[in-house]
This record gives structure tokens, sequence and C-alpha cells, in this order.
């Protein structure tokens, strides 16, 4: 599987299976049978948030969604397509991006980390450190189950972080920093 994993920036216009993006969005963040998730994380902290910019799904409405790890569903927090504002925040590639079926932002609350690790050096950003750490675990999941699923997926982690923060609370939930957005859908060609 990972000889094949790539970044895909052209998406068919085929509509995203709901079950998939369900299936990336555990191995994401997703609860594993024993209580934890399927991705490592410092101390179990957990600091991350997932939230899924839905545009063209062939069950779920438009919207953007919040996935909750432990209930393993997704929570409309916005209705629409947001898909557009979203792959405009990026430095170079809105004009791809938005034709993605959807978008995943992985957020962390880098705050909550900071203090939790405050009594270990470098002091003030070992706990920062780690939720960057575990949003490229995270975003490596998202890549190899899309991979698995013959789906295309991209990181695109070259955005403009005060535009993706305006906006808050839909796409980015309040207290949390953006850390890594994604590109998910079927590649364009064959039945895309
Ligand atoms: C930290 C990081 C940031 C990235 N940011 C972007 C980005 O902003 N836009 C983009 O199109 N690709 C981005 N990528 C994807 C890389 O361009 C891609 O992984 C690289 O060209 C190698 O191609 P491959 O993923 O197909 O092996 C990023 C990758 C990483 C690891």
């Amino acid at each position: 599987m990972l000889e094949g994993r790539r970044s895909t920036r052209e998406f068919g216009s085929r509509p995203l299976n709901t079950a998939q993006l369900a299936r990336v969005a555990w191995a994401a963040q997703g609860r594993t049978a024993d209580g934890r998730r399927t991705c490592p994380s410092a101390h179990a902290l957990y600091p991350l948030t997932l939230t899924v910019v839905a545009g063209n799904m062939d069950d779920l409405a438009a919207g953007a969604y919040r996935y909750d790890a432990e209930r393993q569903v997704l929570t409309l927090v916005a209705e629409g397509d947001h898909r557009d504002r979203v792959a405009a925040t990026t430095l170079a590639d809105h004009a791809w991006l938005r034709r993605a079926a959807a978008l995943l932002l992985l957020s962390g609350d880098v705050d909550a980390a900071a203090r939790h690790f405050a009594d270990q050096p470098p002091l003030g950003q070992r706990g920062p450190r780690y939720v960057w750490l575990e949003a490229g675990h995270a975003g490596q999941n998202i890549y190899l189950q899309a991979t698995e699923a013959g789906l295309g997926a991209v990181l695109v982690a070259g955005f403009d972080d005060e535009r993706l923060l305006g906006l808050r609370p839909a796409v980015v939930p309040s207290g949390q920093h953006p850390l890594a957005l994604f590109g998910l859908g079927h590649p364009a060609g064959g039945q895309g």
C-alpha cells in the first residue's frame, strides 16, 4: 500500500461514498476496540479534532461536520457547501482543491497540550511539538486509508492561518489551531 501512496490533485466528479469517508475519518482519529485511537498520542491526550467539509457526497448533505472520535459519528456544525471558502484560504491551491469531494481539516488544542507538558523541556514547546507530530501521524493514516480504498488524497499544509481561523467555529473549532488540510475524493480518470 505504501508503494501506491501518492498525492492526488485532480479529482473526478463522482460523489464520494459516505462509508468511505467515514472509514477515512476513523483512520485519522477513530476509536479502536481497546478504547484508544488509530493514531498515537503523547500521554493519550488526544488533542486533535477532525472537521469534514463535505461537498460532493452520495448520501450526506453538504456541510461542515465534526468527527466525534468516541462515538464515531459526524455531527453537522454548519449547513451548505463550504469547500470553496476553505480552499480559498490556501496559499496557491484554491483552483483544484475546491473540486475535491470533501476537505478534511485536522486542528488541535495547542494551548491545552502546552499546559499538559509545561514541566517538560523545552519549556512551553514540548506540548505544541507533540500536537504537530500527532497531526503527522493522523495525516499519514488518511493517506493510507485513501490509498487502500482507491481514493485520492492530498495534504495541503500551505494555508493562511488567519484566513482559516476566520472560519471559526464551523471549520476550525473555537480554541483550536489549524494544523493540516486534506483534499479527498475519487481521482480523475477511470470512473471519476
Ligand atoms: C508538510 C507538507 C506540506 C504540504 N503542503 C502541500 C500544499 O500546500 N499543497 C500541495 O499541493 N501539496 C502539499 N504537500 C504534498 C507534497 O507536495 C507531496 O507530498 C510531494 O510533492 C510528494 O508527492 P507524493 O505525496 O505524491 O509522494 C505537502 C506535503 C507535506 C509533507
